[in-house]
């Protein structure tokens, strides 16, 4: 493993848990001090003894990213602790309003934006301040979801919020690119997390299989990788862009090829169709072994 982050300093928030957490680790591995920041400071403090409790490169804040002041304290204080920031991770979240349209109240409404897209403005201002006072460049990474790139995968709220932080990664990677800092975006589709379905895999193993084309499941550490890159010079010409990770699922869509197969239309067979043209299609039957082999 490189340790191409040797002497930066990163912050990641929501780093107590899941994709976070495997980030940090996956930051620290690469040579960084990092400052883990969480609103729950029992998980935080675990967090920290997991990743070896080293506190001379390793740190946690207790932060709720939903007050601007706690956001801007956490960035100093990790300038305080450790000299500079290079890297700010913008990744708290939570599943915030859920239920239709007509169920939800615009409290509920608010409140997840106020930790989805509010955490990730105020991440990203502070951040950039001081990368901009120091001269030195930096990456921001947020995290955005495969919910703000299409309608029915997630709840209305959460969509409309990292839709949102989608568009905010692309404004703030214009104005901040004179400085040399990169804002780009992560976008997960189903990741293993206590998140996910509520911690109930096995419920989540039964949607995903029908949506999602990779085999295996997606891990927090797929997601860690994609952090890392976007972190180092390795992504140097890389800004105001959203990396999906999501094992295939938006590429698949709606899934239309599959349903037809399960249909007669295009079941078992291949070749050239001629649409309107008032030429013959030219199809031949599939055996199995030619690759029409059913999905299990
Ligand atoms: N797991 C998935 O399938 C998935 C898919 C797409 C996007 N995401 C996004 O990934 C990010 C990380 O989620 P995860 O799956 O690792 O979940 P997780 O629950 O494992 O971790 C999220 C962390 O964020 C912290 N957090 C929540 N609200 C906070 C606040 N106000 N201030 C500070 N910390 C706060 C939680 O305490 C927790 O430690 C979230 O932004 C989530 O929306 C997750």
């Amino acid at each position: 493993m490189t340790e191409d982050l040797q002497g930066r300093v990163a912050v990641v928030t929501g780093g107590a848990s899941g994709i976070g957490f495997a980030s940090a680790q996956r930051l620290a591995q690469a040579g960084a001090a990092v400052v883990i920041a969480d609103v729950n400071a029992a998980a935080g403090a675990e967090a920290l003894e997991r990743l070896g409790g080293d506190a001379t490169r390793l740190g946690f804040e207790p932060c709720d990213v939903t007050v601007e002041a706690e956001v801007a304290r956490l960035v100093e204080r990790a300038v305080a602790r450790f000299g500079r920031i290079d890297v700010m991770f913008n990744n708290a979240g939570l599943g915030g309003a859920i239920g239709p349209i007509t169920e939800t109240s615009a409290e509920d409404w608010q409140r997840t934006f106020h930790v989805l897209l509010d955490g990730v403005f105020y991440g990203t201002k502070h951040a950039a301040r001081q990368m901009i006072a120091a001269g030195q460049g930096g990456a921001i990474v947020n995290t955005a979801s495969v919910a703000g790139m299409a309608g029915g995968i997630g709840p209305h709220a959460y969509s409309a919020a990292k839709a949102a932080v989608i568009s905010l990664t692309r404004t703030s990677a214009v104005e901040l690119a004179a400085y040399h800092i990169r804002v780009n975006a992560i976008c997960p589709g189903a990741v293993y997390t206590p998140l996910m379905h509520g911690g109930d895999f096995e419920d989540a193993d039964r949607a995903i299989a029908t949506v999602q084309p990779w085999p295996e499941r997606g891990l927090p550490e797929h997601l860690a990788d994609v952090v890392h890159f976007l972190s180092t010079s390795a992504s140097i010409f890389v800004t105001g862009q959203t990396i999906t990770a999501d094992g295939g699922m938006l590429a698949a869509g709606p899934r239309f090829i599959e349903s037809q197969k399960r249909g007669r239309r295009t079941s078992g067979v291949a070749g050239f169709t001629q649409g309107s043209t008032g030429r013959p299609n030219e199809i031949r039957r599939l055996n199995q072994a030619d690759g029409d082999k059913p999905r299990t």
